[in-house]
């Protein structure tokens, strides 16, 4: 979609030429005095205004000009304006560029000049919403909000910022994507440690020895290899919080060690003596059912109640599926700035398609679908996000046997009838997924040698019509 060109002049040969100056690049408005151009502002997406100084009811005055680009300055200081001013009037430009007029050309117009001063401005204008957007992206990167105004969402906005005031260890339990980390920061972020660091580990990838070693820190000289001190995360994170993501991932052993460590508030660096205190405020997640794991043996009970003191379920996005435009315009707003795009606002239709979708990989894969859609957008809207194409049968309407008898009449279903639909679908699916080749399809859906030949019965036998490929 073009930009938007609003032209104010009461001059109809000025606003012809304008426009006949601008059409290519511009979609091009036009308003003879001030009120036509409060309706087209009123009305429309104005990207930028072309005002004329000299204007009805007292052209000779360029004050009401003046007047109205102030007003234009306050009301929507996010949209440039170039105004024209009568010959030689230079005094007059300055004070137009001290009101913010973004520039100004002279009558009568070199056309060339004109159609520069212009792009030049409505550049300048983009490269500073580019620049704000993408320092806004950037901030919020590190201090994301939690999004969300459902009351799922509520209850859990409340209850971590009930929580992050309390010393307590924290629980997160949640579906992958769904926002643990980023509730865990926020639980440091709004707690008395915030000034402190906040140290996130990942359980799930290390060894128990690594994990050890970098939890306590070690002297040197403990194990070969340790040729310096080094400080462990218990030790960086003191004051702080110390996030242990996935913790069922982590080993017995170290199980026991942090349970020792949490209760004496108090270790020592492998290969030490030295005793140090440690104030951490503990805080882990987990995706799985970690009860579960407890009673299988590969959970240590004592450190589970160690450690769900305080426990925080987050839902998954399906379960608050009416968020989900707030949610995809924010990470819209964020991919397009970090992408350096100007990407218009998700249609509603989009939107319901996106809600159709039961996001599986939650938050984390809506952010996903959205930058690859904000990569590869060709011009300025996201029109279709092809990857989910079909909506997502909800689990219990999955069984498609069961769809089908809902729309048939309680009696009289014959089962010859049943059969031959469910085939006809089959091997309509067989088609689609092998790019139409009967014999490919045929071999898909288990037909062997003879594939081709039955692939061919089948599809008379039900009229499928299949371009043979060469
Ligand atoms: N309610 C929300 N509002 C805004 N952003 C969110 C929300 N929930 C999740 N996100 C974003 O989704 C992404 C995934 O979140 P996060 O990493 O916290 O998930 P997780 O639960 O830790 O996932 P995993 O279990 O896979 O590690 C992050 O970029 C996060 O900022
Ligand atoms: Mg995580």
């Amino acid at each position: 979609m073009k930009r938007t060109v609003l032209v104010v002049d009461d001059n109809d040969i000025n606003r012809l030429n304008l426009k006949l100056l601008l059409k290519d690049s511009y979609q091009v408005l036009e308003a003879g005095d001030l009120d036509g151009a409060d309706t087209m502002l009123s009305g429309n997406r104005v990207d930028l205004v072309v005002l004329d100084l000299a204007l009805p009811p007292e052209p000779d005055n360029p004050e009401i000009g003046l007047g109205y680009l102030a007003k234009l300055r306050k009301e929507s200081p996010d949209t440039p304006v170039v105004v024209i001013t009568g010959h030689d009037e230079r005094a007059i430009a300055l004070r137009a560029q001290k009101l913010g007029a973004q520039d100004f050309f002279g009558k009568p117009f070199d056309p060339d000049e004109v159609k520069a001063t212009i792009d030049r401005s409505m550049e300048a204008r983009w490269q500073a919403v580019r620049e704000q957007e993408m320092q806004r992206a950037l901030e919020t990167q590190v201090n994301k909000d939690l999004l969300g105004e459902s009351e799922q969402m509520q209850e859990l906005k409340a209850l971590v910022e009930q929580v992050a005031g309390a010393p307590s260890t924290a629980l997160i339990r949640g579906e992958t994507g769904t926002g643990k980390e980023l509730i865990a920061r926020r639980l440091h972020a709004a707690s008395p440690r915030a000034k402190q660091p906040f140290i996130a580990i990942n359980c799930a990838a290390m060894s128990a020895e690594l994990l050890e070693s970098e939890l306590f820190g070690y002297e040197k000289g403990a194990f070969a290899g340790a040729g310096e001190r080094k400080l462990g995360w218990f030790e960086r994170a003191s004051g702080g919080t110390l996030f242990l993501d996935e913790v069922a991932g982590l080993p017995l052993q170290v199980q026991g060690k942090l349970l020792r460590v949490l209760e004496s508030g108090e270790f020592s660096r492998l290969g030490g003596d030295a005793i140090i205190i440690s104030d951490v405020r503990l805080i882990c997640s987990t995706r799985e059912d970690l009860k579960a794991k407890v009673e299988d043996g590969s959970f240590r009970d004592d450190f589970y109640y160690r450690i769900h003191v305080v426990e925080i379920e987050v839902p998954p996005l399906r379960d608050h599926i009416e968020d989900l435009p707030l949610l995809a315009e924010a990470i819209l707003i964020r991919k397009a700035a970090l992408c350096g795009k100007r990407i218009e606002p998700f249609s509603d239709e989009m939107l319901e398609q996106l809600g159709r979708y039961s996001w599986p990989g939650n938050v984390r894969e809506l952010e996903n679908v959205i930058e690859r859609a904000v990569v590869l957008a060709a011009g300025d809207r996201v029109d279709a996000i092809p990857s989910l194409a079909g909506p997502q049968p909800a689990a219990d309407d999955q069984d498609p046997l069961a769809q089908w008898l809902q729309q048939l009449p309680e009696t009289g279903i014959r089962a010859e009838k049943a059969v031959a639909y469910f085939e006809r679908r089959l091997v309509e699916t067989a088609l689609e997924r092998n790019h139409h080749i009967k014999a490919r399809a045929g071999r898909w859906l288990g037909f062997g040698d003879r594939a081709k030949d039955k692939m061919r019965y089948l599809c008379d036998k039900y009229d499928i019509e299949v371009q043979e490929n060469p």
